[in-house]
């Protein structure tokens, strides 16, 4: 039986892979923000095989993101694969009270603390994966002078911005430990939840996409298959499945830029022997 660890584990994609993987008898530790919907998920895996823990955290909060990532190491000597879900969009910029932009930290910083904080884990399974749900392939721009987005913030930027980091993110990791297969999978556009807080323009439009969206049953198809059957490759970048390109400029030069302005800001929040480079 394997053991899985999901960031926002409680609500669209992230809960549809954690009941499947329950569903087969694994242990899932789902990290979430809502306690209310963690107790859903604990209620629902009640009927099946498997072995459920929720760890309640705002994802954005990278001491949350060191408190959980302790807890899951105490707890776990093998971690199978990490599956990471959590994003939550802003039509409004806010800044985090550890100094952070809301999406930079939630989308990408916090994947960051878990990609690295759990490869002592990774490390011990057999066939470990990290499957990391974002944007691979659709563009944005890194703002590297301007990464808080004082000038010009907009939901969208500060998402392609995010996502562009994961994307580094995931080159720099793979370049690191090749033993773990790591994944930038695009899912389409899929009537998840859409968490976020959306301004009246932009509600209009979720709406429309919870309607035309995929649905999550489906959208996690080729998700699974990349996690039970994964590339002998350190890196593997898929849209739905297919395998795509990253986009024009997302290379390993830009990817070590990123990791040397993600380790200072994250210094107080990593713990050395777990995050060493
Ligand atoms: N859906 C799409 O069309 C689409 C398209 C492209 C890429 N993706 C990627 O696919 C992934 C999953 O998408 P989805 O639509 O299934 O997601 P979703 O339904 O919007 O669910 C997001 C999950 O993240 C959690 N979360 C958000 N902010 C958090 C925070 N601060 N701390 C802890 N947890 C937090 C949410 O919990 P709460 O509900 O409590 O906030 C929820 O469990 C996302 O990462 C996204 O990048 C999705």
């Amino acid at each position: 039986m394997a053991t899985i660890v999901i960031t926002g584990g409680t609500d669209g994609m992230g809960r549809a892979l954690a009941l499947e993987f329950l569903q087969r008898g694994d242990t899932v530790a789902v990290v979430g923000r809502s306690q209310e919907k963690g107790q859903s998920l604990l209620d629902a895996a009640k009927d099946t095989a498997g072995r459920a823990i929720f760890l309640q955290a705002d994802l954005s909060s990278m001491s949350a993101n060191r408190r959980v990532i302790e807890a899951l190491r105490a707890e776990f000597a093998v971690v199978d694969v990490l599956v990471l879900c959590a994003r939550h969009f802003r039509s409004t910029r806010l800044i985090t009270d550890e100094g952070f932009e809301h999406t930079f930290a939630t989308f990408y910083l916090s994947r960051f603390m878990f990609s690295h904080g759990l490869v002592a884990q990774l490390e011990r399974a057999s066939r470990p994966v990290v499957m990391n749900v974002g944007g691979p392939g659709e563009g944005g721009e890194v703002h590297w002078d301007n990464l808080t987005l004082a000038q010009g913030y907009d939901g969208f930027t500060a998402l392609g911005q995010a996502g562009i980091a994961n994307d580094m993110l995931g080159i720099a990791f793979a370049e690191a430990y090749p033993e773990i297969a790591y994944v930038l999978f695009h899912p389409g556009i899929v009537a998840g939840s859409f968490a976020g807080e959306y301004d009246a323009e932009m509600e209009k439009m979720i709406a429309d996409l919870t309607e035309t969206g995929r649905p999550v049953a489906e959208a996690i198809v080729p998700i699974l298959d990349a996690i039970d059957r994964p590339q002998s490759e350190p890196l593997t970048v898929l849209a739905q499945g297919a395998p795509i390109e990253l986009f024009a400029g997302v290379d390993w030069a830009a990817a070590k830029r990123m990791e040397d302005i993600t380790r200072p800001l994250l210094a107080p929040y990593l713990t050395p022997s777990v995050h060493a480079s």
